[in-house]
């Protein structure tokens, strides 16, 4: 061999022992050892990875481990696929599911960024969404009943940034009569507060990008179902043709971050329900969304669902215009403004010019999501910085 050819050679694989943290497969593809194993590998007679868009050991293992806490302490085994986005982990699922002709019931108090993929792509493609009050299980039932295109039920429990909650029971029990397949969006939750399996949903959706990863450093979305479901070849399929699975290195960085997952949520919801405490009691704060508070209308409904604490995500609106919010937010200075959430540090947002900027915005100031709501991200720094940082940016409104 000619050293030019040595130079391009890859090197032989040293590993003797096994690894202690997950490796990174930062590689598109797999080397097959003859043509028959190629043939088996594709044609699935044989288990392999063969090119990354497929499948990659890194993002295959960290999908199984959020799967996995989807069914922790449940008779049930989970499945799962990671994507390079929330986003991508919602339309690939959704893209599988209902196509040309068919109909979505969903909220319009959720991200944003998942109505306008509703309300603009999903409607160009023959894809109609129905929006509705998820509790209201009544004018639910006569929506289904007068659109019998209506396949899939779509939903966030607590809702971003209005942090309404949906009644799980009652919603899949509806959903099962109307034979409706139900995807939920966990990522406020996280699996260690909420299991929608338990309820019988049929899919779970995270951005893995939030809490699941929870230091901003990787974007990914996860999609997950049971193990036994009948549709995960063609959720798969989507994955593969729409190529939109994770890379390895964000998987990488979003176990790292889940090791600590069940401590920070743990501090998460601590500081989250006194932060919200601490705002309901301010003379200057007219309004706070969080269902950790009784006075939330749909505290009995979290209480219910959400077994180890009502999280960190909150929102309110301020007695004052616009300008005293801008200086409200301006003023801060612990807390970061920052479009993403989930992170260990206290971060807010101001979702009418950001997260919910392309949203109509009749449909907005009917879902609670007003011009003057902001939204925070309670981080796990110590409490008292946290409020004492909002009293300071707070007295100059
Ligand atoms: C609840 C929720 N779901 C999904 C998404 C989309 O996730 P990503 O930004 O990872 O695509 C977001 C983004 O903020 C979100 O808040």
């Amino acid at each position: 061999m000619k050293i030019a050819s040595f130079c391009v050679k890859e090197v032989e694989n040293k590993r003797t022992t096994k690894s202690h943290v997950l490796p990174i497969y930062p590689t598109s593809s797999f080397v097959f050892e003859s043509v028959e194993q190629s043939i088996d590998i594709f044609s699935g007679k044989q288990e392999g990875h063969k090119y990354s868009r497929y499948g990659n050991p890194t993002s295959d293992a960290v999908a199984q481990k959020i799967a996995d806490l989807e069914c922790f302490g449940m008779d049930l085994e989970a499945e799962g696929l990671l994507c390079g986005t929330g986003m991508s982990a919602i339309s690939t699922l959704l893209l599988s599911l209902v196509g040309k002709g068919d109909g979505i019931l969903t909220q319009g108090n959720i991200y944003g960024g998942t109505t306008e993929l509703f309300m603009s792509n999903f409607e160009r493609l023959g894809i109609s969404s129905h929006l509705e009050s998820l509790n209201d299980i009544d004018a639910c039932e006569s929506v289904l009943k007068n659109n019998d295109s209506i396949k899939l039920i779509y939903l966030e429990t607590p809702a971003n940034p209005s942090l309404a909650c949906i009644d799980l029971e009652k919603i899949v029990s509806l959903a099962k009569r109307y034979n409706c397949v139900t995807v939920i969006d966990n990522t406020f939750c996280t699996p260690l507060l909420q299991q929608p399996f338990q309820y019988g949903v049929d899919y779970i959706i995270h951005s893995t990008t939030k809490f699941i990863n929870g230091h901003g450093n990787s974007l990914s979305g996860a999609i997950i179902f049971r193990k036994d479901d009948e549709r995960k070849k063609e959720i798969w399929k989507s994955m593969k043709l729409l190529g939109t699975p994770c890379a390895p290195f964000d998987a990488w960085l979003i176990h790292n971050g889940m090791k600590t997952l069940d401590l920070r949520m743990k501090k998460h919801c601590e500081n989250g329900q006194a932060v919200a405490e601490y705002l309901d009691a301010h003379k200057k704060i007219i309004k706070v969304n969080y269902p950790g508070l009784t006075s939330h209308p749909d505290h009995e409904i979290a209480c219910k669902q959400m077994k180890n604490g009502f999280g960190a995500m909150l929102s309110f609106e301020i007695d004052s215009d616009i300008d005293g919010m801008k200086r409200f937010m301006n003023q801060l200075q612990l807390a970061v403004m920052a479009p993403t959430l989930g992170d260990v540090d206290t971060l807010v947002l101001h979702p009418a010019t950001s997260s919910h900027l392309n949203i109509d915005r009749a449909i907005r100031i009917r879902n609670g999501i007003s011009d003057g709501l902001v939204r925070i991200s309670v981080g796990i720094e110590d409490v008292e910085d946290i409020k004492e940082d909002l009293a300071q940016a707070l007295d100059v409104v």
